[in-house]
């Protein structure tokens, strides 16, 4: 659970590296009167990432963290982190691995938003791996963060049932719809008032 004061709403950070789309619903939701975060900052890894363009557009401070160097990545996060006051980081499309230390020393929550039924498929090729395995869905998870990949507690699951037609490019634009409604339900379930 991660706490908000009174009537406050609690300072999120989005990570991305891309599209963004996942970051564009939890923007809309931070926008709800009834919400219970506001979006204070966007981190990439990735200049060209679209979700910083989104970001832009609507005043959310965007910042680009060059990662060839990990170690310094990170110390610059965590002073980011610190700087906007973030209670909870959403990691939306983030492919990079925070270290252990990293997730260790935030002392608020980190959560992740995967497109597979956890703990089915950790990992990447989600979607061709619940094709070729003939399964009758598959779907996305929302989980918190810890040192293992994708192994985290589960926050809330959709299931997304499977068609013969389909392809992994087919089935992940039905799942990203089911992704981007789950986020914010997930971040409304975490988030207690007091
Ligand atoms: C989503 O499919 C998410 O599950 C995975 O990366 C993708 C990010 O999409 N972790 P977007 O950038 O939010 O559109």
């Amino acid at each position: 659970m991660v706490t908000s004061i009174g009537s406050n709403k609690i300072n999120c950070a989005v990570f991305i590296s891309g599209r963004g789309t996942n970051l564009k619903s939890i923007f809309k939701y931070s926008k709800k009167k009834k919400s219970k975060i506001n979006l204070s900052l966007v981190i990439s890894n990735n200049n060209k990432a679209k979700g910083l363009v989104f970001a832009r557009k609507n005043k959310i401070q965007a910042k680009i963290i060059n990662y060839n160097n990990k170690n310094l990545a990170e110390k610059q996060m965590i002073r980011l982190v610190k700087k906007y006051r973030i209670n909870l980081i959403c990691l939306a499309g983030f492919m990079k691995i925070l270290s252990k230390k990293f997730i260790k020393n935030f002392k608020y929550k980190i959560i992740n938003i995967h497109p597979s039924l956890l703990p089915k498929y950790k990992g990447l090729k989600t979607h061709e791996r619940a094709i070729k395995n003939k399964d009758k869905f598959s779907g996305c998870t929302v989980h918190f963060v810890n040192e293992r990949l994708d192994s985290g507690k589960i926050i809330l699951k959709k299931k997304v049932k499977l068609l013969k037609s389909d392809t992994p490019e087919i089935l992940a634009k039905r799942i990203l719809i089911a992704e981007n409604k789950l986020y914010p339900k997930a971040i409304n379930k975490i988030i207690s008032k007091n």
